[in-house]
């Protein structure tokens, strides 16, 4: 109780004032004027409220703090409104589209405390056509310095209870859960992006954007309502941020969309980061690569040192050949370096990043990968010792630039970070950025695994390419309950894709697993093409093993598939049920479309609109055969080719557990 009397709220109880200087209503709409954010006092609380085509999306919800350092209280005066309105455009360096439209209409709200000391605090509303973001900002003054938040109170309280798919907070870890769907009022403590779709079929999906010195946002409904409200990650010791003045929460965001395709098509997050902060991108390239790593997960290969040691020498140089006959960029070596050799993700200290295992020739390696113009992507994993690895950061980071290493996957197994915090606490987002920007100061691109739910930095640092923070396609080789539905793939595009790239890792043609012959990957061969289209990620990986590829007709889509786009637009869907994604390719006419369904066969009626009248075109279709289903049939895949154009309704029929791959280019 002494504890809690020692917290004050702030923000509450403002209304006596607001009524005095009767700006007691601020109102921002969006540039279409369908959304509108409306910020007032309500009962002496300051609450927004959000409203889009007239009906109520976000009823009246509580905003502000629980902070330790006492007396920062009500009541508070509006002291002062500035607006702004932006309408500009940026293009990314690589992405889902190439150029980013950011447009909105702005309120900044300024808070004073009207007695005792005075502080000052501001509440920044942006409406986009596509949504709102609205964060706090703590400016510099006298009396408000270092400062413990112990609880963000920003709530969410939805207008219905709709469905909502989501995975829990604090049961599983890494992000690594499937989703479930219940409606909200009966979510657990749950992650952010959080995807919900209305009775009139349209989407609201709740994030943040730029989470940048601050814990991740978690949501959980309150006593069983629709109000949704904040829980921050914790630190070890329960404060959940320590701030010090200036500083700014990251943008909580709400993206309200018509369809998949208008929620796929939301760039609010990536707006409410901060532009690029890399001048020379010249050595950031997506790409797709291969790797040891499926054998590993499959036990054929080890990363510690051994008689089936995966990344030695001799196997990595059949990698690199195979790469560089099939038109990839990259070669992944997991297990490269010291540390693996014993239980490793209880010493993680033991990694060394920058000294290779003794049958891992390093420079030899790296000469050889660039004599056949190949990536070699070098590995950090660090059993979540981040200590140990930032006492070696720089090094290792140099050691990758003299060796002309320009790709880092970096992994965190453990279920805390140094035996102690969170992977999702304010600890863990620190630790994220400083590798992410001391990579990029040694021109290293990363693809983190077991990351903080990705926010949209990539923006700032496009080296940060791709992360994983879902459970990818590792489960089907090892997980005790079967391996991933088929529904997943159909709900991961809608939900964790929101948050960025994912690193998924499918591409498997070989469906057999020796050592756990209860899991698989339930899916047919003509759907893992298509799911290099359907998820987004700039860097690829084709999974299997060269051995499943070589002389594979269906390899072809592998191969010819681009991991960068001038444009993307969802055509159908279903979350949990369906999707068809057409991608435009940035670099060539081509167009290239993926569908996939879950365990239920599909017949598709796909309209190619998306086409250039004028052109005619030519589809490769890589297709399940009629008899494909995944779990008796799933290699059966026919490949065709056929002239379309853009009044060609294409009909497709998907396999349970299936799906469709095409390139759909110029020609007669
Ligand atoms: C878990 C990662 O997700 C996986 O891709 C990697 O192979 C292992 N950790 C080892 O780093």
């Amino acid at each position: 109780m002494k504890k809690f009397l020692n917290f004050a709220y702030i923000l509450i109880a403002a209304g006596v004032l607001f009524a005095c200087d009767g700006r007691r209503r601020v109102q921002i709409a969006s540039p279409d004027g369908r959304t509108v954010i409306s910020f007032a006092t309500g009962d002496g609380l300051p609450v927004y409220s959000v409203d889009k085509d007239g009906g109520t999306v976000i009823n009246p919800s509580q905003l502000g703090f629980s902070l330790s350092v006492g007396d920062l209280t009500a009541p508070f005066r509006i002291k002062k409104v500035t607006r702004a309105s932006v309408d500009e455009t940026w293009d990314q360096p690589w992405g889902e589209e190439v150029t980013v439209r950011n447009r909105f209409n702005e309120a900044r709200i300024e808070l004073q405390e009207v007695f005792g000391k005075k502080r000052l605090f501001r509440i920044v509303f942006r409406a986009f056509d596509e949504g709102i973001g609205f964060r706090y900002e703590f400016p510099e003054q006298p009396n408000l310095g270092a400062f413990e938040i112990t609880d963000e109170r920003t709530e969410f309280a939805l207008a219905e209870d709709h469905p909502a798919w989501s995975i829990p907070a604090y049961r599983g870890e890494y992000y690594e859960s499937l989703y479930e769907k219940s409606p909200v009022s009966r979510l657990d403590t749950v992650c952010v992006p959080l995807t919900m779709e209305t009775a009139s079929g349209k989407f609201i999906a709740i994030h943040e954007a730029n989470l940048t010195d601050y814990a991740a946002m978690n949501l959980y409904p309150v006593d069983g309502s629709t109000v949704l409200r904040t829980d921050l990650t914790p630190w070890s010791n329960g404060i959940k941020v320590y701030a010090k003045t200036p500083f700014v929460s990251p943008w909580r965001t709400v993206t309200l969309a018509d369809d998949l395709n208008g929620l796929v098509n939301s760039r609010i997050m990536l707006n409410l980061n901060e532009p690029c902060r890399i001048d020379d991108l010249s050595w950031i390239r997506p790409g797709k690569y291969v790797g040891i790593w499926w054998a590993i997960h499959q036990d054929r290969f080890t990363w510690s040192q051994g008689p089936r040691h995966g990344a030695t020498t001799q196997n990595m140089k059949r990698y690199i050949d195979f790469a560089a006959s099939h038109h990839l960029q990259g070669v992944l070596a997991e297990g490269w370096n010291k540390g693996w050799d014993g239980d490793w993700v209880s010493n993680g200290s033991d990694f060394r990043f920058s000294e290779a295992c003794p049958d891992f020739d390093t420079e030899a390696l790296s000469r050889y990968a660039a004599t056949k113009g190949i990536a070699l992507i070098g590995h950090h994993e660090t059993g979540g010792a981040t200590l140990n690895y930032e006492s070696q950061l720089e090094e290792a980071f140099a050691f990758c630039s003299r060796l002309g290493i320009h790709s880092v996957k970096t992994g965190y197994v453990n279920a805390l970070l140094d035996k102690k915090e969170r992977h999702s606490s304010q600890y863990g987002v620190r630790h994220y950025r400083k590798v992410i920007e001391t990579a990029a100061r040694y021109h290293v691109m990363i693809d983190n695994h077991e990351p903080v739910m990705p926010t949209g930095l990539q923006r700032t640092y496009p080296n940060l390419m791709t992360q994983e923070g879902v459970r990818g396609q590792e489960y089907d080789a090892w997980s005790t309950d079967g391996g991933n539905p088929p529904e997943h793939t159909t709900i991961v595009p809608f939900t964790r894709g929101l948050a960025g790239p994912m690193d998924f890792t499918f591409g498997t043609f070989n469906f057999k697993n020796p050592v756990h012959p209860q899991t698989r990957v339930q899916s047919t061969i003509a759907k893992q093409l298509a799911l290099y289209v359907v998820i987004y990620s700039p860097l690829q990986m084709a999974s299997d093993v060269p051995e499943s590829y070589e002389n594979h007709p269906a390899f072809e889509f592998i191969e010819i598939v681009p991991v960068d786009w001038a444009q993307t637009i969802v055509l159908q869907g279903a979350i949990g049920d369906y999707v068809a994604t057409a991608r435009k390719d940035k670099h060539s006419e081509a167009w290239f479309l993926g569908a996939i369904t879950d365990e239920n066969a599909r017949d598709l009626k796909l309209s190619l609109s998306v086409l250039d009248r004028d052109r005619k075109y030519v589809a490769r279709i890589f297709r399940d055969d009629a008899q494909a289903n995944w779990k008796t049939n799933p290699a059966a895949v026919v490949i065709e080719d056929m002239p379309v154009d853009a009044a060609t309704v294409l009909d497709l029929s998907l396999a349970p557990g299936g799906g469709a791959a095409l390139r759909i280019q110029p020609g007669e």
